[in-house]
């Protein structure tokens, strides 16, 4: 081997390849991807079968005769893939359909669907801005927005959560003509609302656009419309909203509303529709059967009914502010949250121990969920077992 030959292999010694790429993660923060089989509202997880409150299927739609039925009625006509992008020859009736459906029901002038809500956030920022124009995005604001507005190239400012008082300075030290406010409407790991009605004052007083991200919202609030519809603020001119199938529709996919001039500029410029395979049918027809479902409002009540009693029997579990189906259990550290998540397991329960950097440092959580499957007495057992957990 001559010297030339030698260098290289120390130096080969010292070049990751995919086997050593991903070195540097600390083990108390890698995430588990627990081998589960959600079933309803039950969960198989390790030979265990646990009651799930972990789950955004709200309202049981995932396993609805009626929703699963359209969607098999679907299958056998249509069949499994629509093929194509939806520009191509992916299109179909059906989501011309559940579009409408939406628009009308959500009172927007139209709606587009998309592959799903990470596709949407990141596909609708990259449309709306580029580098000329600033974003103002809420600190806790979810994943596909951060790097929808990162992936924007627009310039980026974050305002502490829910703090109106910062963002209007933002918003008053801001030269750029384009300005867009971007938030969740229910924020996925807290379980609180956007303060809507002063978002969209400021967003009048500035003008700029409004986005907001009701994924957690849609299906689950007392108007069954969302946080956008309960703030009054559905078919405003300076709002675009999001929604996704995968939460109360029991789905998966998502839909962006607003203007119909928007959302024809979005035919065109939103590029992870364009260039992205259309859902399958089957999704559209099951999810037009879903949103009846939704719109007729007994689900909704009941999920309404079992968060009335997971906050009546809470006392003494260190339970965030929420009024929704999220209900955070604030623990702080890493290590007191998982071994929290496993002893609940051993008591029947699965909830999620949630940690950095999904959630910020020194705010590590148990998220529990609440659907509309749950009986009364699951609630109270699940209550009961937080604080045996947390006194062991
Ligand atoms: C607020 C919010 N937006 C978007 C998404 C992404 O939606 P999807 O699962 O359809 O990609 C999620 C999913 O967890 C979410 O919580």
């Amino acid at each position: 081997m001559n010297v030339d030959s030698i260098s290289i292999a120390i130096s080969m010694t010292h070049m990751p390849d995919s086997r050593n790429w991903f070195t540097s993660m600390p083990s108390l923060r890698r995430r588990h991807f627990p081998r589960t089989r959600a079933d309803g509202k039950k969960i198989h997880v390790g030979g265990l079968q646990l009651i799930n409150f972990a789950s955004n299927d709200y309202l049981g739609l995932s396993h609805h005769p009626r929703v699963v039925g359209a969607a098999q009625e679907a299958l056998g006509r249509h069949g499994l893939g629509s093929g194509a992008s939806r520009l191509v020859c992916g299109d179909a009736p059906v989501f011309h359909e559940l579009e409408q459906a939406l628009a009308e029901w959500k009172g927007y002038e139209a709606a587009l669907l998309v592959g799903s809500g990470m596709l949407a956030n990141i596909g609708l920022l990259h449309a709306l801005a580029g580098r000329h124009d600033v974003m103002f995005t809420d600190r806790l604001n979810h994943a596909s927005l951060v790097d929808g507005a990162r992936l924007s190239g627009a310039r980026v400012r974050r305002f502490p959560h829910r703090d109106t008082k910062t963002l209007e300075a933002l918003l008053e030290s801001t030269e750029a003509r384009r300005r867009i406010i971007v938030t969740d409407g229910i924020f996925s790991m807290d379980g609180d609302m956007a303060p809507l009605t002063e978002l969209r004052h400021l967003a009048e007083k500035h003008d700029a656009l409004l986005i907001v991200d009701d994924a957690h919202g849609i299906g689950t609030l007392p108007d069954p419309r969302g946080a956008c519809a309960m703030a009054g603020l559905s078919g405003h001119e300076r709002l675009v909203e999001i929604g996704t199938f995968g939460k109360a529709f029991g789905g998966y996919g998502a839909f962006i509303l607003g203007s119909q001039p928007l959302i024809d500029g979005l035919r065109q410029r939103l590029r992870t529709m364009i260039y992205s395979t259309a859902l399958p049918y089957a999704i559209a027809q099951a999810m037009l059967v879903a949103l009846d479902l939704i719109r007729e409002g007994t689900l909704t009540a009941r999920l309404q009914r079992n968060i009335g009693v997971f906050r009546r029997c809470c006392a003494g579990i260190p339970v965030m502010t929420s009024e929704t189906a999220i209900q955070p259990v604030m623990l702080g550290d890493d290590t007191r949250a998982l071994n929290t998540a496993k002893k609940l397991r051993e008591k029947g329960f699965f909830v999620p121990a949630i940690r950095p950097p999904t959630v910020p440092e020194g705010t590590s959580r148990l998220r529990i969920t609440l659907s509309s499957h749950h009986e009364a007495e699951e609630i109270r057992g699940l209550a009961e077992a937080i604080r045996d957990c947390l006194h062991e």
